[in-house]
């Protein structure tokens, strides 16, 4: 398996969490999210170097307050958008990566299943990320939350992350992304628009991205259960 670097984005403002530190900041069962992302990396080998990208005005602190925890990680500023980033954190990985993992520092809770996959999957293909498939039926509503129609959901996925790219080409994807002024939700959209499919993997339920309270309570009863 080729040389991998992690870029962890967790520059977000992370409003709809409400008052208080960025999201990804925040503990979860005792432990800052941040932290456990990167918890979920920690006994893969292949993974060379690591990327914390958090707002520029957190960058000191962060790296003072968990000084142990980040003594491999590389803590760099990011950007307005997350492409952005993204961008930032993959420009700080040296060239000795030949493959680069993207992943959100609000999904604590990913299995190393389905790290290994998407790597692994990546490495025969180019570029691949974690999804999932559609259990409900999909409606597109208007303003007032009239259904207008019925989606077919064969063929959609929730995309989620880790995602995983050559780094060469995620390079090229997000900078061209940037000079035409694209807005993205994620990495695999750069990689599309220019073109280069991007295969699935199949994630899990709950490898979910904490936004809200809500979410955040959630991720406590996960963790709870032993999942
Ligand atoms: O905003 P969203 O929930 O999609 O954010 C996903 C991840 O991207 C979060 O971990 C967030 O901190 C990060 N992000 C970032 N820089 C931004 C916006 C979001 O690193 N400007």
């Amino acid at each position: 398996m080729p040389a991998f670097g992690l870029v962890l984005p967790a520059a977000g403002e992370g409003r709809r969490m409400g008052e208080g530190p960025p999201k990804a900041f925040r503990l979860l069962a005792g432990r800052p999210i941040v932290l456990r992302a990167l918890d979920a990396f920690a006994r893969i080998s292949e993974i060379s170097e690591r990327v914390l990208v958090v707002r520029p005005e957190d960058a000191g602190s962060v790296s003072a307050r968990w000084a142990a925890d980040l003594a491999n990680v590389r803590v760099v500023a990011g950007g307005a958008m997350r492409q952005d980033s993204v961008l930032a954190g993959v420009r700080a990985l040296s060239e000795s990566c030949e493959f680069v993992l993207v992943h959100d520092a609000a999904r604590p809770l990913v299995r190393e299943t389905a790290v290994r996959a998407v790597m692994e999957t990546a490495v025969r293909t180019g570029a691949a990320i974690v999804a999932l498939s559609l259990k409900d039926t999909l409606k597109r509503a208007d303003r007032d939350g009239r259904i207008l129609e019925t989606i077919p959901r064969d063929g959609i996925w929730r995309a989620q992350t880790p995602q995983a790219f050559r780094r060469s080409l995620l390079l090229d994807a997000l900078e061209r992304a940037r000079a035409g002024g694209a807005h993205l939700t994620d990495e695999a959209s750069a990689v599309e628009r220019i073109g280069r499919p991007v295969a699935i993997v199949e994630g899990h339920e709950t490898n979910i991205k904490i936004t809200t309270p809500d979410d955040l309570r959630l991720a406590e009863a996960i963790l709870a259960a032993g999942f």
